[in-house]
């Protein structure tokens, strides 16, 4: 029971507005989206034809430039991230710090955090250039911080850029090539990560890309505001999900595949289960990445001669929550992550990385909205309440209470 009438007598009128359901914070250039039509578009052009005619390191500059590079633009953008295409030795002692169990996660973002004070020179930035430049810095090197978590789970020695390759094949190379085999780029496994990589790159004013900015409009440096995303990304309900997805489809598998059991569940508010990978908050429809994604899925395991029994077990989920009238009622509908851990399987990278390479998807987006958010000057964040705590009373000394 809020009176409403007091709170304006108190405070003047406020938007009570929980979860910022429907508030825009900002005026923005850089992607739309169309929630009741499923639809995605980045600067302007369909996500369909990105996911299928670009490469991620196009999509980067899209995102970051609002234009497609031409050829000169290109190659001097790939040239400049080759610039930064190693870490500091010191970084590794932090690394070093943790435990293998820690989650790469939490991994991620210290290190992220901690480039800040290796690289004193990308946090004063005051024009236009001096924020590309930090953008192009944390573009290769987040590549590494990313490559580093997984080897250290595994305890593998670390690897360095190799500058002959482009940005996604120098970062599977650097990630995955274990220290005892020959190692050779596959393109298919390239390709599926160029696409996915893609298809997370922006997203608007979600969960991370949100604190991002909010970080970012006390005038914090971009490592910092980035290494922030990475902790909101980490969340279940948001770039979580996708590692909450394989978990939810393997306990289901193991249960005996029985999908109808788990979308009554689902539909129970006794229950606290959710289908993982079901339902966002602005597609009321098909998200138009996991339609992409669910392709690529099914495309992907052929072309690697894989057969998951997970990828089943999600088409079977999907249907038969298609059909309950619970879901269609919410306009519940898969989401990117339903489908994208099925392929991060196929390709071998293991669950505890996924939402990591989430984050190295959504890192131009990212950078784009934080870079976009200091050129339009934007003021602080700082969001209103409606307080409903105690009235003033008086402090009581302890040994009266
Ligand atoms: N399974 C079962 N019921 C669901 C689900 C689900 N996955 N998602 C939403 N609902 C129900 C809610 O219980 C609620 O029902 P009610 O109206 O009877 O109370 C209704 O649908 C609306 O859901 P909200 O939680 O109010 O929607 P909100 O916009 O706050 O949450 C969210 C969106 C967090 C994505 C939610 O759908 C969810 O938890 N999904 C599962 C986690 C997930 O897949 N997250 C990834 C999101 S995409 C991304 O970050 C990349």
């Amino acid at each position: 029971g809020i009176d409403i009438s007091k709170l304006r007598d108190q405070t003047g009128l406020i938007t009570l507005d929980l979860g910022y359901k429907n508030t825009g914070a900002t005026l923005s250039n850089i992607t739309y989206l169309d929630g009741d039509l499923g639809e995605l578009f980045y600067r302007g052009y369909p996500i369909e034809q990105i996911a299928e005619k670009s490469n991620f390191s196009e999509v980067m500059y899209l995102l970051l430039h609002g234009e497609l590079p031409n050829a000169t633009q290109f190659t001097q953008f790939e040239n400049n991230i080759k610039n930064y295409n190693f870490v500091a030795e010191e970084m590794k002692k932090i690394l070093d710090a943790f435990p293998r169990s820690a989650h790469p996660m939490g991994v991620l973002s210290t290190l992220t955090s901690a480039l800040t004070a290796f690289n004193p020179r990308a946090v004063n930035v005051k024009s236009k250039e001096d924020l590309d430049h930090a953008a192009e810095m944390l573009i290769a090197k987040f590549a590494h911080l990313c490559a580093w978590t997984y080897r250290k789970t595994n305890g593998f020695p670390l690897n360095h850029g190799d500058n002959s390759l482009n940005y996604v094949e120098n970062f599977y190379k650097m990630t995955f090539r274990k220290p005892y085999e020959e190692f050779e780029i596959d393109p298919v496994v390239v390709a599926a990560l160029d696409k996915l990589l893609i298809l997370h790159a922006d997203h608007e004013q979600n969960c991370s890309t949100s604190t991002v900015r909010m970080v970012g409009s006390a005038h914090t440096g971009l490592f910092a505001s980035i290494s922030a995303g990475v902790s909101a990304l980490w969340g279940p309900l948001h770039g979580g999900a996708n590692q909450a997805v394989i978990e939810m489809l393997e306990m289901i598998e193991k249960d005996g595949g029985d999908v109808a059991k788990y979308v009554q569940k689902a539909k129970d508010k006794e229950d606290s289960f959710r289908l993982m990978g079901f339902g966002h908050r602005v597609y009321k429809n098909f998200d138009p990445r996991a339609k992409i994604i669910k392709k690529a899925a099914d495309d992907i395991l052929n072309k690697l001669g894989v057969h998951d029994k997970a990828l089943d077990i999600a088409m079977q989920l999907e249907r038969v929550a298609l059909e309950d009238d619970y879901f269609v009622e919410r306009k519940l509908y898969p989401n990117v992550d339903f489908y994208s851990g099925i392929i991060y399987r196929a390709l071998g990278i293991p669950t505890e990385m996924f939402t990591v390479m989430f984050a190295l998807g959504r890192l131009p987006g990212w950078i784009s909205q934080w870079k976009e958010m200091r050129l339009h000057g934007d003021p602080i964040g700082r969001p209103r309440q409606v307080y409903q705590g105690a009235p003033k009373r008086d402090y009581v000394p302890m040994e009266n209470r």
